[in-house]
């Protein structure tokens, strides 16, 4: 007896993060994005196409995406389509046509804007710079430039070509598939190439005035470094003394956490009093310049690095698992000290179990359930880091380094949560390590530490 076949439906408003419920969408999965803008700093009036590539996971009668400047024109497989707004930044999409499941969607947007206007999740997350812009942030940025599936669960490989004055440096990922062209009198056009699966949070935009070097690494990657030429002086050479060792410490981490995953490296130093952090972007992570003020600093270029494995290739499968991404990236700088002779990590344990108080965030919350107000918190970072510690010392050094090399290898490129690591962690030690992670990871509260390993050192 037939069946009578279901109608399509409208695709989800999200993706169904615990803390981020309308971050992403579902219905569709993308894999690529082609991100076509003109920027001038000057007004910073954004214009662009994105052209998505992606394929239907149902009968799709409807589908959003995640976006905040004004659309002109959407067409889906060749049609206009029509689109309304709903809530803050879901762009919602009617294809003229169902899109039946496995079916392969091309969806070009077409929009303009003053994107340091639009405000998202409370603020604006484009940062206008002296000489031009940024659009460098975690988990909020893509909204203010490009349409997306905003959530690190659907990651995608990018073009992303920028057409800005002349004179100015446009900034992205990867690798540049061509040089810069000049296109029309006074703008010239940058075109950059991610060639792996990317977060869209992980996709950066730098415009403004950088001085760039340039390098090629011994296993034939090139390296790409941009300077703001904002920088004075002594934050410029501090800056330099420790991004330009970025290819020397991605082949240490090599060393330690197995073959990098990306087609090429480097990093942006922004411009002064701009941007509050340092971000990950893949290949090529973007860092404050108060990162330098005190001379040079290779821990933060070691913790973005870092990232490369734990967060850009390993990414969270929902925004609570973050630990996964901060606590590795937090010990990779532990890792890097005890390597330089600064210091072991069991030092740096000893320290922060002894130093941090005890009604401090840190032991008040647990870094595998820190909730939307402790996702950038020390029980992420500086608690992750000891929980990795912790398990280093139960299952000794042959064991952890096993354990953190086999996750990096077998969810490269993927989307992992904190139960497939202890997995991970109890099937390479053939240990019970229950207690351990129920501690260190699950516990709001300042977990017990034998004797025998708080004192060793
Ligand atoms: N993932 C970045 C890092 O640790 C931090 C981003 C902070 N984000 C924020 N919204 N403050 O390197
Ligand atoms: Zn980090």
């Amino acid at each position: 007896m037939a069946h009578p076949k279901a109608a399509p439906t409208p695709g989800g408003p999200g993706v169904g993060d615990e803390y981020y419920p309308d971050y992403g969408n579902s219905g569709y999965d993308v894999s690529h994005y082609d991100i076509r803008l003109r920027y001038t700093p000057a007004t910073d009036r954004l214009t662009g196409t994105t052209t998505i590539l992606a394929k239907a996971t149902q009968d799709l009668s409807r589908l959003n995406l995640d976006f905040l400047l004004d659309v002109s024109s959407v067409r889906v497989n060749n049609r206009p389509a029509t689109f309304t707004r709903e809530g803050e930044h879901e762009l919602v999409v009617t294809p003229a046509r169902p899109v039946a499941a496995g079916g392969a969607l091309t969806i070009v947007v077409q929009y303009a804007g003053v994107p340091s206007t639009e405000v998202g999740a409370g603020y604006t997350a484009w940062i206008r710079t002296p000489d031009g812009a940024l659009a460098v942030g975690e988990p909020e940025i893509a909204w203010w430039w490009y349409p997306s599936n905003d959530h690190p669960s659907d990651k995608a490989t990018f073009d992303v070509s920028v057409s800005v004055p002349d004179g100015v440096e446009a900034i992205s990922n990867g690798i540049q598939p061509r040089p810069p062209v000049r296109e029309t009198l006074g703008y010239t056009r940058w075109s950059w190439r991610s060639l792996k699966p990317q977060a869209t949070y992980l996709t950066f935009l730098a415009v403004g005035q950088y001085d760039v070097t340039t390098d090629t690494t011994e296993n034939g990657l090139p390296v790409y470094n941009a300077y703001s030429q904002l920088l004075s002086e002594e934050f410029r050479f501090a800056a330099e003394a420790s991004v330009e060792r970025t290819a020397e410490i991605v082949d240490w981490e090599s060393t330690v956490f197995g073959p990098y995953p990306f087609e090429a490296l480097g990093g942006v130093v922004t411009p002064p009093d701009t941007l509050g952090f340092a971000l990950e972007t893949q290949t090529r992570p973007n860092y404050s310049s108060a990162f330098f003020r005190r001379g040079a600093n290779t821990y933060v270029v070691a913790h973005e690095n870092a990232h490369q494995w734990f967060g850009d290739s390993v990414s969270v499968a929902e925004w609570k698992h973050i630990w996964l991404n901060e606590g590795f990236a937090s010990y990779a700088e532990w890792l890097w000290s005890e390597k330089n002779d600064e210091g072991t990590a069991q030092e740096i344990f000893d320290y922060l179990y002894a130093t941090y108080p005890d009604d401090a965030d840190i032991w008040t919350t647990a870094p595998a359930e820190p909730g939307v107000e402790q996702l950038f918190g020390d029980a992420v970072y500086d608690r992750g880091a000891m929980t990795l510690h912790q398990l280093r010392l139960a299952v000794g050094d042959e064991d952890f380094f096993e354990i953190v090399r086999t996750w990096a290898a077998t969810q490269k490129y993927g989307n992992a949560t904190t139960e497939e690591f202890i997995a991970l962690a109890e099937k390479i030690s053939g240990e019970d390590l229950d207690a351990l992670f129920e501690a260190w990871l699950f516990t709001p509260s300042k977990p017990v530490v034998a004797q025998t390993l708080a004192l060793r050192s």
